[in-house]
């Protein structure tokens, strides 16, 4: 039976971390899905819509990866889905402690799908997609940060003012 993962995130917008752990553990399974979380409640830059243009314009190569979008309990997708692993990077000690949070939560939820992660390469360790949107909203560098195409949506954003 094919191995389906997903990489569950709130990708506003996704990284240059995100991707790496995105080529490697589609090196992995048979198939990875990207999946966007639909979260009313959090405050996030980019809808949903825009989330997932920025994902497919920035990861275009890797023939067995693709996109979805999911709300509720990402126990529930994997369920749906009948998926063996939830992909997630951990990128520092200090992620260490919710990750196991999360993946012991969901194995108590659902355990047949487990929870896999992939350390993030070092030169990204340090990435996350609130700091780079702060960098950004004070006129800061990000390039090499996000994809190009990440940077010039921020930038129409913030010269908008939204
Ligand atoms: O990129 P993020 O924001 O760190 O991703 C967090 C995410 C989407 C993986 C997590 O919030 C999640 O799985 N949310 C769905 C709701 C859910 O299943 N909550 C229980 C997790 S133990």
């Amino acid at each position: 039976m094919a191995k389906i993962a997903v990489y569950p995130g709130s990708f506003d917008p996704i990284t240059n971390g995100h991707i790496d752990v995105i080529k490697r553990a589609s090196k992995v399974f048979d198939h990875l899905i990207v999946a966007v979380l639909v979260n009313d409640s959090k405050k996030s830059m980019f809808t949903l819509d825009e989330r997932l243009d920025i994902l497919k314009h920035s990861i275009e190569n890797l023939d067995n990866v693709s996109f979805d979008s999911f709300s509720g309990l990402l126990v529930d997708y994997c369920k749906e889905k009948q998926l063996s692993a939830i992909v997630r990077g951990l990128r520092a000690i200090s992620d260490f402690e919710f990750e196991l949070q999360m993946a012991q939560m969901n194995r108590q939820l659902y355990d047949e799908t487990e929870t896999v992660f992939f350390t993030t390469s070092e030169q990204y360790s340090y990435l996350s997609s609130s700091l780079v949107k702060e960098v950004a909203k004070f006129g800061g560098k990000i390039d090499g940060l996000i994809p190009d195409y990440a940077i010039m949506k921020m930038k129409q954003k913030l010269s908008r003012g939204e």
